[in-house]
């Protein structure tokens, strides 16, 4: 298998976040076919149509080239009052624009949504991949990964600390993986 690179991105800002901890446990837990980074979106300023220009936030060209040559996506994201982060959603917008340039197109992506809670970020995942319709990504649908009790299942340099959880995890890496081939570029 080749080596795919995936763009991982964070729905919280918080620097002691369960979510990261949770998408570091997943780079660690991936097969050795997928080369998994970071793209940040702490720095993104708001969307803002009219900022989109050959003068546009240096920040969005940045983040807008990191993720377009990726061979994938992985999102891993805690659920704001039922719904997607506002950081996650401006990303999103940013990547989408200008207009018939997006950087979300085709690209093969996967949710995990994290809660301490036991529903696991469900409305988040939800409202995630209604975007993505719209967005032409194709999302691995199974398994999905509510990762609810996230604040006592991951260390901060993202062992997993149940068995079973772990395995699923690693399991839900592998499954991305044979996802990207088979429906990426
Ligand atoms: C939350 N939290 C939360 N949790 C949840 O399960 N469902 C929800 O709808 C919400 N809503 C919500 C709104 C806002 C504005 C905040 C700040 C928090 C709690 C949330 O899951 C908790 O703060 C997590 O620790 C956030 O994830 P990270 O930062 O640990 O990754």
């Amino acid at each position: 298998m080749a080596v795919r690179n995936v763009a991982v991105i964070v729905g919280s800002l918080r620097k002691a976040s369960f979510s990261r901890h949770c998408a570091l446990a997943l780079m660690k837990l991936a097969p050795e076919a997928l080369k998994l980074g970071f793209v940040e979106i702490g720095d993104l300023a708001l969307y803002n149509q009219d900022l989109d220009t050959d003068t546009r936030p240096e920040p969005w060209t940045r983040f807008r080239d990191a993720i377009r040559p990726c061979d994938g996506v992985l999102f891993v994201t805690p659920e704001y009052n039922r719904s997607v982060p506002g950081v996650l959603k401006n990303a999103i917008d940013v990547g989408s624009r200008p207009y018939g340039q997006s950087v979300w197109s085709k690209k093969p992506a996967a949710v995990v949504s994290t809660s301490p809670g036991a529903l696991g970020g469900f409305g988040a995942n939800q409202h995630l991949r209604q975007s993505f319709v719209f967005l032409d990504m194709p999302v691995l649908q199974q398994p999905e990964a509510y990762i609810g009790r996230a604040s006592s299942l991951f260390t901060e340099d993202g062992e997993v600390t149940d068995d079973g959880s772990k395995r699923f995890l690693a399991g839900f890496m592998t499954t991305f993986a044979a996802w990207i081939e088979q429906v990426g570029g």
